[in-house]
């Protein structure tokens, strides 16, 4: 269930404004395309083999080196119970206004929310706990359940933090990590005295040879009475790199094998908020996390902004991928708006602070402020974003927002390349983002999309979001065909298209009810507090991401068959508008690129059919191409096949010797297969 359906809605309006008639189609294609037939499955439509020729004497483009990267943002527990290592849920209270929603008190312990004991001003509350029925025997406290379960694991140390103050209690508590009926105690450790006043507690929780598990608990309790606030209770495993307030290993892992050129954060939706008040705040989420207030993120969950401004940027330091930094311009989701002039100048300020806090030196405000939150060196900084999908902005004010924001951050920093989110005519953006979720039809369909379209030399194109959005929580095989027939197009495009990447990159799949952990579907990892794993279109984009030269070559091909597609009529502005022609979709998709220093040309094939298909291939312009080369391979049985955290591993790319090969060699592809051939040209 998606928690955004009007977004939705106008999306697709918005992906099909570029729709352009395929122009490598073959003839044959073509005039299938004029003839073409009500056919609901897959229909061949010559009976010669297709050929794929590759030009290796003339290169059509270079690469993009930053083509491939990854977008993420607040959403399905990605962060808060998925990359950012914290594994107490509500650790400040603050998700509910009403209750301590994740929280139970364990043995008679009364345990309520009070506001007349905050911490500070950014943690204005706290939680009460009444321990006036404590006893040796019946131990009184809190329990956390984590997020949907807290990994336990052998020989681990865990490092739990809280601030305390006590009223007619002085202590001692217990920390443990538990089982979550409370029969098995995987690690405790004691605080002996605890303040009047508010103070920082800090322990180290480290396991035995016990069993890995995650049906778990963490409680802090005691056998003696009196009344004790608790607010900040943290709790964190090993982080990646041993960062402290840092990422969870696993999935750093995972996104790493990527090799992800650039990370665009911090949203999305997420960046906007519902409403002004609920944007992403930038100067709220720097500095210690205890002094950071958290806000209600436009996904229907609170987040503490653990995961900041800095902790971004130091994920794209471990991972070595180029921030790209979007900035709140002035527009939210329900339509909230700030006019350009005089109203707009303190979010125009607001961005250039935060340029300065990740790029400049120590000696100015934001870089000296940067250096105090513990990183003195300033980050290399390229791309700045200047709002998010502001075609939403019924207003018309994103011309003037954008005019704004792009001669202030301009005038200060000249060399930085500025994204707008839609077009604009009073300034010439240096990209313009575009998002695309669509069908597998529909993304095979557009899969020559960007062929045709006019290169003017002077706006290139970050397609910030896509995703073919077949299967939930994770897409199955068919989102990886219309995932890769699209990444052809971006690799065959890439002089235009010069940055692409997935959404949502991240879901944890504990609870796929409605509001449980999930709020958007089909989503390229997935996971839940123990494991991870990738989805075919995860693996799809790994073999894109790490199989490629720097030279786009020139291809053509001949008697591709085509299937045909009927279009679903769409909506627009809640009124069902015409259907669409049906139209004649190519079966076969593929590019071919080659390293200039070595020769090797990666050439790409994907095969959306559920029957093989042998193709001719001729490469000219080479002298010779050796006969042995390797073959990376992901097919399934079914379109439907998938993985999951029960079967992580069902549909992964196999690397393969290949054989055969030449300058004109014959194979065949798999049914429902994406297939990179590494070729040894000369
Ligand atoms: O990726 C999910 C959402 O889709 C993003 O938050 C938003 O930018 C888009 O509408």
């Amino acid at each position: 269930m998606d928690f955004w359906p009007l977004k939705i809605q106008c999306q697709a309006m918005h992906t099909s404004r570029f729709s352009r008639i395929n122009r490598l189609v073959s003839s044959s294609v073509l005039l299938a395309l004029v003839c073409a037939t009500a056919t609901l499955a897959p229909a061949e439509t010559t009976n010669s083999m297709p050929v794929l020729k590759i030009k290796a004497d003339e290169v059509k483009a270079k690469v993009s080196p930053t083509l491939y990267g990854l977008m993420t943002e607040e959403i399905n527990y990605s962060y808060e119970g998925g990359l950012y290592g914290e594994l107490i849920r509500n650790r400040t209270f603050k998700a509910n206004r009403a209750k301590p929603v994740f929280w139970n008190a364990v043995g008679d312990a009364a345990i309520s929310l009070d506001t007349n004991q905050p911490l500070n001003s950014a943690l204005n509350l706290s939680l009460k706990v009444d321990t006036s029925k404590a006893s040796k025997d019946s131990p009184a406290g809190i329990a956390n359940g984590g997020y949907w379960g807290i990994p336990v694991r052998p020989n681990t140390t865990y490092r739990a933090s809280f601030y305390a103050r006590g009223k007619g209690f002085s202590g001692p508590l217990t920390v443990a990590l538990e089982s979550a009926d409370g029969q098995k105690v995987f690690a405790s450790a004691t605080v002996r005295r605890i303040s009047k006043k508010w103070q920082k507690y800090e322990v180290t929780l480290i396991t035995g040879n016990v069993p890995v598990s995650k049906d778990n608990r963490f409680v802090i309790s005691t056998t003696k009475r009196g009344t004790v606030w608790f607010q900040q209770v943290s709790l964190f495993p090993p982080t990646f790199n041993n960062r402290p307030n840092g990422n969870r290993i696993d999935l750093m892992q995972i996104l790493g094998a990527m090799h992800p050129a650039f990370l665009r954060f911090p949203g999305g939706n997420y960046l906007e908020g519902n409403t002004i008040a609920e944007r992403f705040e930038w100067k709220d989420t720097i500095g210690d996390i205890s002094q950071r207030p958290g806000h209600e993120s436009p996904w229907g969950y609170w987040s503490t902004d653990g995961m900041g401004l800095l902790e971004f940027l130091e994920w794209c330091e471990d991972l070595h991928m180029q921030p790209v930094l979007a900035v709140y311009a002035g527009y939210s989701l329900r339509h909230e708006h700030v006019n350009p002039g005089p109203d707009l100048q303190p979010y125009v300020q607001d961005a250039l602070d935060e340029i300065e806090y990740v790029t400049g030196d120590i000696h100015t405000k934001w870089g000296a402020r940067r250096a105090r939150d513990g990183h003195p060196a300033p980050f290399v900084l390229n791309y700045v974003e200047i709002g998010n999908e502001d075609w939403f902005d019924r207003s018309g004010s994103y011309d003037g927002r954008f005019a704004q924001f792009y001669d202030a951050i301009k005038a200060k920093y000249p060399s930085l390349q500025l994204i707008a989110t839609t077009r604009v005519r009073s300034r010439v953006p240096d990209l313009i983002d575009e998002h695309y979720y669509r069908s597998e039809e529909e993304m095979e369909a557009q899969s020559h999309m960007y062929d045709t379209r006019p290169r003017d030399g002077k706006t290139r194109v970050f397609v910030g979001e896509w995703a073919t959005r077949v299967g939930s929580p994770t897409p199955n095989m068919a989102g990886a065909l219309g995932d890769a027939a699209w990444m052809c197009c971006l690799e065959r495009n890439s002089d235009l298209v010069v940055m692409s990447s997935y959404a949502p990159l991240f879901v944890n799949v504990s609870d796929l009810n409605r509001g449980g952990s999930m709020q958007w579907r089909s989503d390229l990892i997935g996971y839940d507090a123990l494991t991870c794993y990738g989805s075919p279109s995860y693996y799809a984009q790994q073999m894109f991401s790490t199989h490629h030269g720097d030279e786009v070559l020139a291809t053509d091909s001949q008697g591709i068959p085509t299937y045909t597609w009927h279009p679903p009529a769409r909506r627009r502005n809640g009124v069902e508008q015409p259907r669409p022609p049906a139209q004649e979709v190519p079966t076969l998709f593929f590019d071919a690129t080659r390293d200039s220093v070595n020769g090797t040309i990666y050439l790409k094939i994907v095969n959306r059919l559920n029957t093989p298909q042998t193709v001719k291939i001729e490469i000219s312009g080479a002298s010779a191409v050796e006969p042995e080369g390797t073959a990376i391979v992901m097919k399934a049985k079914s379109p439907d096949d998938t993985n999951s955290l029960q079967e992580p591993t069902k549909i992964v790319p196999i690397t393969e010797p290949a054989n055969g090969l030449g300058t004109n060699f014959t194979r065949e592809f798999p049914a429902y297969s994406i297939t990179v051939l590494e070729l040894k040209a000369k």
